[in-house]
């Protein structure tokens, strides 16, 4: 454990200082390629003008036979392409894989200057973190970074989980977590062999109704993923650090994918992954606060004055929590709405 008073020193002479806090830039989706596709890199420049996030995935999906392939193409394609706003992420493979290492050295060296934020899989603790953390820093020294690249940690392991405080409090540098259920999945032994969502098994059912035994009994579909999400949205914020939710494989339903959105904006998920285009705009639409909330969060902050005591707004009570409560609809909104005219225009700003 690093002593508070060294916690925000370089770990490497000549890298960058590390940040302070994780700053700000709309991450609603972050939208999976494939670098070894030329295909799919040649749209990338077209995409990063409707994307908060781009990513480059070196990991899972990507086969064992493409995987330099992907990395070339992804050195290539951010050497070439325009982002103009939107971030550039990528996810390396996994700590105990044979790429990692050349992953790691190969991006930050030659295409650091242009990548936001690493994507490390399968972390099971600190200890994980600290590890790239360090040569990261070396490789920013090498490369004569003048700014720190962030990582992000996948929550996709029983350990993980276990682990997912000392996690997000392993370093300056974690911008955030996503959560991994495929992978979640297997590493717990759950019995689904879906990519997220809910499961039409996982329900509770009513009483038997004591004058009709065989009457039909309600039952009301769970859902797998509510425990992971909010302790990671819990850990998440209480070190700073941004929660997202992660895939959803069903592509094709695009009303499940936007209620699982959904569910993770409302527990407090800036953003999800996107695996098809189709993804992009139900990330977009949900993860932007609803133009409604927005305007009564503003009517409840200008009642509010200084945000203390009590007021009646409609027949709610409104007080010191409620004003909170608004202030992270309109703050997000804001920050959002900046540089979108629609947004502007629907938030009222
Ligand atoms: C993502 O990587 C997952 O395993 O769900
Ligand atoms: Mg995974």
């Amino acid at each position: 454990m690093r002593s508070p008073k060294d916690f925000f020193k370089p770990l490497a002479i000549g890298a960058p200082e590390p940040v302070r806090e994780i700053p700000f830039r709309p991450s609603r989706m972050i939208h999976f390629f494939d670098p070894s596709n030329a295909k799919m890199a040649a749209k990338v420049g077209d995409l990063a003008k409707k994307c908060d996030v781009l990513l480059g995935n070196l990991e899972d999906a990507i086969a064992a036979d493409k995987k330099i392939e992907a990395r070339e193409g992804l050195v290539k394609v951010a050497r070439d392409t325009d982002f103009g706003s939107c971030q550039l992420w990528t996810r390396v493979n996994s700590l105990d894989s044979p790429w990692v290492l050349d992953d790691l050295v190969r991006l930050v060296t030659e295409i650091g200057d242009r990548l936001d934020v690493i994507m490390i899989p399968k972390v099971e603790g600190a200890q994980d973190i600290h590890y790239v953390d360090r040569l990261v820093a070396q490789l920013e020294a090498r490369a004569k970074l003048e700014r720190p690249i962030l990582l992000h940690a996948i929550l996709e392991t029983a350990t993980g989980v276990a682990n997912v405080e000392e996690i997000c409090a392993a370093s300056p540098r974690m911008q955030g977590l996503s959560l991994g259920p495929a992978d979640l999945a297997a590493s717990r032994r759950m019995k689904t062999t879906r990519v997220g969502g809910g499961h039409p098994g996982y329900l509770v059912r009513a009483d038997p109704d004591p004058a009709d035994e065989k009457a039909p009994r309600t039952t009301a579909q769970q859902d797998l993923w509510h425990y992971t999400l909010a302790r990671m949205v819990d850990a998440c914020n209480a070190n700073g650090i941004l929660p997202y939710y992660g895939p959803f494989g069903d592509i094709a339903d695009t009303l499940a994918c936007e209620d699982q959105f959904r569910n993770a904006f409302l527990l407090g998920c800036v953003g999800a992954w996107s695996l098809h285009p189709v993804q992009v705009d139900i990330a977009r639409k949900v993860f932007s606060p609803p133009a409604a909330e927005v305007l009564w969060a503003k009517k409840v902050i200008a009642a509010m004055g200084d945000g203390t005591g009590a007021v009646m707004i409609d027949g709610k009570m409104q007080d010191d929590a409620t004003f909170k409560q608004c202030q992270v609809m309109v703050d997000l909104a804001r920050r959002l709405a900046a540089g979108d005219p629609e947004l502007t225009a629907a938030y009222g700003f």
